[in-house]
């Protein structure tokens, strides 16, 4: 009999189906034992009645403990009282492996950090598995999506001669005969180079911040897309983030429903931004509106801003606690950014940069900008920066060969997943997490 998967089960309603799985729970009533099944791609509840298999297997079913691994060949039947709609009809069962020691994540509750100390076993336990699900959704989504408009996926270098987003949060790597390499913090000016050989790229690859932040927010290593287009303007660079949220929402609404019902994610508070129109703030009218803000709610205790400083934190999160889907913060002062945006020409202290804030208080997800393309302007930057000239060098090419506008972004998968998925967490949106509190399993 060919193997049947729980994901695929309502094709096998009324017929036999041999499931090869393991047991995450067993509950026995005198004359029949109910178990619940995994087999990793769905969970499915099983009844083994004595009578309908041999003894010896009935009797075996009454010991099998958590993450025995068996095989099992029984009757499908649809049951609308079933977790998923059918249930296993069990008439011969086979045990593959034992456990060889206790099972150490139980039903009772137990506390995070136990449970990303076994996060290798965790993983086989529902929500984990319901947000990998999720992230490889959107993982597929992204390619999809880039794929369907023409960008080919270029990889950039993960060891690196310099920084991109500032030197502060580098991780230094021993090369040769005392050489220094940096762990890559973003792909961006490698798509910058592949922007202009091949039109429009995207990168999609894992990024690292040496950051001594305990937020739910910093991972020490996370992935990164990062698309970029020549010719593309700011307001196009905008309209291309927008489109690519709307389109990633609508897939995990339609692909994941289940997943983001068993994490309890009310889906109705994600379906404003798979419509688009994303509301917009200049940054002059985000510290406007903090101020505002600030006043209206004491209780939130809200730092002044002066004209020129970023936003911390919680003035992000009251921003766009005001909106129900993901809010656009563009045009912030150069003097907080990084050395390769382009400025405003409407207000040269102001550069074409944007951010992207998702709703419920998630905070920044996508960072992006229009780049410089003059080669005076960037070499200025780049010096304004105390940045090493000779190792820009490629960079600067660019701009001395065919240079043009363009522009990208970056989105970071963890805040996002974290986002739609409802997370306290980003630990929980990767599969296994690094962070400086964190290096194991
Ligand atoms: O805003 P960032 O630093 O932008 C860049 O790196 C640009 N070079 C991107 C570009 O224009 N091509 O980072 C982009 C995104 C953030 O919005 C956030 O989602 C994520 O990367 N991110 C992190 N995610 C988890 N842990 C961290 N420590 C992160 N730092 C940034
Ligand atoms: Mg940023």
């Amino acid at each position: 009999m060919q193997r049947a998967f729980i994901d695929e089960i309502s094709k096998y309603d009324g017929q036999e189906a041999l499931i090869r799985g393991w047991v995450t729970n067993r509950r026995s009533k005198g004359k029949i034992h109910f178990l619940t099944l995994r087999d990793g791609s769905g969970y499915l509840q099983a009844t083994v009645f004595k009578g309908e298999l041999p003894d010896e297997q009935f009797e075996q079913a009454d010991h099998l403990p958590q993450e025995a691994a068996i095989e099992v060949r029984g009757l499908v039947k649809a049951d609308s009282r079933a977790p998923g709609g059918y249930e296993l009809g069990i008439k011969s069962l086979k045990v593959i492996s034992l456990p060889s020691e206790e099972y150490r994540i139980t039903p009772k509750e137990h506390g995070v950090d136990f449970l990303m100390d076994n996060r290798h076993l965790w993983m086989r336990h529902r929500r984990p598995w319901a947000v990998l699900r999720v992230r490889d959704e959107l993982e597929r989504a992204i390619h999809d999506f880039f794929g369907g408009r023409g960008f080919i996926r270029m990889d950039a270098p993960i060891l690196t001669p310099n920084a991109v987003e500032g030197t502060s949060d580098l991780f230094e790597v021993d090369l040769f005969d005392g050489e220094k390499a940096y762990l890559s913090q973003s792909g961006q000016l490698y798509a910058e180079a592949g922007a202009l050989a091949f039109g429009k790229v995207y990168t999609f690859g894992p990024t690292f911040r040496a950051e001594r932040s305990k937020t739910r927010r910093h991972l020490l290593e996370f992935w990164m897309i990062e698309p970029e287009v020549a010719f593309m303007t700011h307001e196009e660079n905008i309209q291309l983030q927008e489109d690519l949220l709307a389109y990633l929402v609508g897939r995990v609404l339609e692909g994941r429903g289940e997943e983001l019902k068993l994490l309890e994610r009310d889906a109705a508070k994600l379906e404003p931004t798979a419509q688009g129109h994303f509301p917009r703030l200049h940054y002059n009218e985000a510290i406007e509106m903090v101020k505002k803000i600030a006043q209206e709610q004491p209780e939130l205790e809200l730092q002044p801003l002066a004209w020129g400083e970023d936003f911390g934190a919680p003035h992000e999160a009251a921003l766009s606690a005001r909106y129900d889907r993901p809010l656009v913060l563009e045009k912030y002062p150069a003097a907080v950014k990084a050395f390769y945006m382009e400025p405003d020409p409407d207000d040269p202290r102001l550069v074409l940069s944007d951010d992207m804030l998702a709703p419920e208080g998630y905070g920044e997800i996508i960072g992006g900008s229009q780049r410089i393309h003059d080669p005076e302007l960037l070499l200025k930057r780049i010096r304004e920066h105390g940045l090493p000239e000779e190792v820009f060098d490629w960079y600067r090419d660019l701009r001395a060969f065919g240079t043009v506008p363009h522009a990208g972004f970056g989105i970071g998968l963890e805040r996002t997943v974290a986002w739609i998925c409802g997370l306290q967490h980003v630990r929980e949106a990767i599969p296994f997490p690094r962070m400086y509190t964190r290096m194991r399993p």
